[in-house]
């Protein structure tokens, strides 16, 4: 492996042809909020979701790459090694939003392994082994939950059929929205879904802000924190606001307060290292004069410590049944990602980019789930963080420099042509 720079291809980055991409791809799905922030709502499967994959396969094509689409619909751009019967070093991100999202989560990792093909083909640089820059499908579970669908898929962490049957919030299926998207892209070429490759690399901006304020260029991650996802059903009976006694209601919201009161006991942290969240509760039938039946509500958990992680996600449905004075309650999980450590290869070869580039760098774990976390069992893993505007993300007013960007794509250029060999 050449650990020195490779200065005429991470010299063809372009701080400009990335940034203008980042933000046409931002119109696609792009809004504006009142306080004037420019947002992005692009859910996966959807047909802005394929608008924005045209769009990058027409910028693949012209650099050079070759495109095709698995049976998950993850999409590759492939640039090709001399020695194409190597496994290839992957990277890439994902396309799809948070439905109030932001311009650069995801979307920017996707870009920035363009512009390593753009700068390679510009270089004139041939690796040994190909590069694949993949847009992985549906990773922020914003319109089909879990997230990580593709990748998970890819790995083999889950079988393809076991995402068939969820819905989104209009009770489309998710085997039913993939199958329209490989009716609108049957003209792409078709490949098989997962391989074992060399090594895998996500650029992505930070999601918090240790970067921005510790004054640093990259983050070469060192892991992820481990997240377990539950749905909490709780169920009691409609009845008469204005007439039926408290004493004798079975009032579903009254037991889901009682129940999130638990949890957030047991989530207790005083090192505030722990991540709990209910980001959203439904009600029916939902109107102000009747008790509610039914509560449906959602626990997103997390933690760098996988005893941790095993110990409080096991004691969730003690709790919840605890908790209840009225009600029943079904407790359901529907996402489990344990703690991932990159190990050395990827992140050396981040942080060896990141010195010979003079860029100022520090190692820090990822809050924030990625696919980077499935692809850990399958081949050596890292990512590249770049700072971002008060750590704010999922959000309209997430934002990262231009030149914050490029960074990330020079480090990201060096480091794939590291693992790639040439
Ligand atoms: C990914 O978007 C996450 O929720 O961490
Ligand atoms: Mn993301
Ligand atoms: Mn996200």
């Amino acid at each position: 492996m050449d650990g020195g720079t490779a200065p005429n291809a991470v010299a063809a980055v372009s701080e400009g042809r990335l940034w203008d991409r980042l933000m046409a791809m931002a119109r696609i799905g792009g809004f504006t909020t009142e306080e004037g922030d420019q947002g992005v709502n692009r859910p996966c499967l959807s047909a802005l979701d394929r608008e924005a994959r045209r769009l990058l396969i027409g910028w693949a094509q012209a650099a050079g790459a070759s495109v095709s689409v698995d049976p998950a619909a993850n999409l590759f751009l492939r640039w090709e090694g001399t020695d194409p019967s190597l496994p290839p070093v992957l990277t890439g991100s994902h396309m799809d939003s948070q439905p109030h999202g932001g311009r650069f989560d995801g979307i920017y990792g996707v870009l920035a392994g363009l512009e390593a093909i753009e700068a390679l083909a510009a270089a004139g640089v041939r690796p040994k082994r190909a590069i694949e820059v993949v847009a992985w499908t549906n990773e922020e579970g914003g319109r089909f939950a879990p997230g990580c669908t593709g990748s998970m898929s890819f790995t083999g962490f889950k079988p393809m059929s076991a995402f068939d049957d969820i819905t989104d919030v209009e009770g489309i299926r998710y085997a039913d929205a993939l199958a329209e998207q490989h009716a609108e892209e049957a003209d792409l070429p078709r490949r098989p879904l997962g391989y074992r490759p060399h090594a895998f690399i996500e650029a992505h901006i930070e999601q918090g802000p240790r970067l921005e304020a510790e004054g640093q260029e990259i983050g070469v991650v060192t892991g992820i924190q481990g997240s377990r996802w539950f749905t909490v059903t709780v169920e009691g009976r409609t009845d008469h606001a204005g007439t039926a006694p408290l004493s004798l209601r079975r009032d579903a919201v009254q037991d889901a307060v009682r129940a999130i009161a638990a949890l957030n006991v047991l989530m207790h942290d005083p090192s505030d290292v722990l991540r709990f969240t209910v980001g959203s509760i439904t009600t029916e039938p939902g109107t102000s004069n009747t008790v509610a039946r039914k509560v449906v509500f959602t626990i997103d958990f997390r933690h760098p410590d996988e005893g941790v992680v095993r110990a409080r996600g096991d004691a969730i449905p003690g709790v919840v049944q605890a908790a209840l004075k009225t009600c029943t309650a079904r407790v359901h999980e529907r996402f489990t990602a344990m703690p991932v450590d990159f190990g050395p290869t990827v992140p050396e070869a981040v942080a060896r980019a990141a010195a010979a580039q003079g860029l100022k760098a520090i190692r820090l774990p990822s809050g924030a789930f990625h696919d980077a976390q499935f692809l850990v069992p399958v081949c050596p893993t890292g990512m590249i963080f770049i700072p971002c505007r008060a750590g704010v993300s999922h959000h309209p007013s997430e934002y990262a420099e231009p030149v914050a960007c490029a960074n990330g794509a020079r480090v990201l250029t060096q480091a794939l042509l590291d693992l790639a060999g040439t």
